[in-house]
């Protein structure tokens, strides 16, 4: 993975071991969310290992006590995703069409796009303190990564609608109850259970694993890009206006946004 600045680079690291290339996002300080720079390091750390014959298996994890805030607001508010080349899109389309197993271990908060890129990893394991959310409406904003399609699909459109358009923060019992992660373990196990079973993963035969995800993922693939695509036009337009410009401004002075005059 190249980046000119060891200290951005520092806020996402790679590792690979025995077949397992473990990606960690390490900004703690603001509590995992995601710049522009991480996305880039995030889609060249994808981009990578999809050509890398040493990698059969991918682990994303956080830390022990956060997964990701989800997007840099700053970001947000300064330089808002605009182009289909934009790092966040271009990471979407890494991880949403990446051939091998991908785990992730998630604890404590996973906002936005912490949530919904467990959409396109295939086995989950959160620790008992993983609190999801998908607040996209409460940030005047529409869902990304295709969540607009794959939340539903994946748990009923109620139980999205209320996800979707409500955004509060769910649990990890609710989580696994509605079929999102695969399992709930202590917060301090999950990097290791998640690390465990990528590594077994590894073992096994490459073509059989490519093959057999790929089966699985066959029905949508289509739709995914299509709606990936046809959700970024909206968010990115959706980025600039009122709404969001008023909830990024409340988030960044600390207060609460007041949408009653849009
Ligand atoms: N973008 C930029 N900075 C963020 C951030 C984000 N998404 N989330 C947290 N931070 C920063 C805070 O501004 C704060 O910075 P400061 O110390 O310089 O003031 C620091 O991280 C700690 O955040 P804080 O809110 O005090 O931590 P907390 O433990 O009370 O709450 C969260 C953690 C994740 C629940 C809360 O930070 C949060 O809701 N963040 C925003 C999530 C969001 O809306 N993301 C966008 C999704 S599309």
């Amino acid at each position: 993975m190249t980046s000119p600045n060891p200290a951005t680079r520092a806020e996402i690291l790679t590792h690979t071991e025995t077949g397992v290339l473990t990606i960690t996002i390490n900004r703690l300080d603001k509590k995992n969310s995601i710049t522009a720079a991480m996305y880039s390091m995030l889609a060249d750390a994808f981009e990578a290992a999809r050509d890398d014959a040493a990698v059969r298996a991918v682990v994303i994890q956080g830390h022990e006590t956060i997964f990701s805030a989800g997007n840099d607001i700053g970001d947000f508010l300064n330089t808002p995703p605009s182009t289909p080349e934009a790092p966040v899109f271009r990471f979407l389309r890494a991880i949403s069409t990446f051939a091998k197993p991908v785990v992730a271990s998630v604890c404590g908060p996973a906002v936005g796009i912490g949530t919904t890129l467990l959409l396109h990893c295939d086995l989950i394991y959160a620790g008992d303190n993983a609190a999801f959310a998908m607040p996209f409406v409460n940030l005047g904003l529409c869902p990304e990564a295709a969540s607009s399609l794959l939340v539903p699909q994946l748990m009923g459109y109620p139980r999205a609608a209320e996800l979707l358009l409500l955004g509060e923060p769910f649990t990890a019992e609710t989580a696994l109850e509605f079929g999102l992660i695969n399992r709930i373990v202590p917060p301090a196990e999950a990097n290791a259970l998640a690390q465990k079973q990528a590594q077994k993963l590894a073992t096994k035969p490459p073509t059989a694993l490519m093959e057999t995800k790929r089966l699985m993922k066959k029905g949508q693939v289509a739709q995914v890009a299509e709606r990936m695509a046809e959700e970024g036009a909206s968010f990115g337009r959706m980025l600039t206006e009122p709404a969001a410009r008023e909830a990024f401004t409340a988030f960044m002075e600390k207060r609460r946004p007041d949408f009653s005059k849009l």
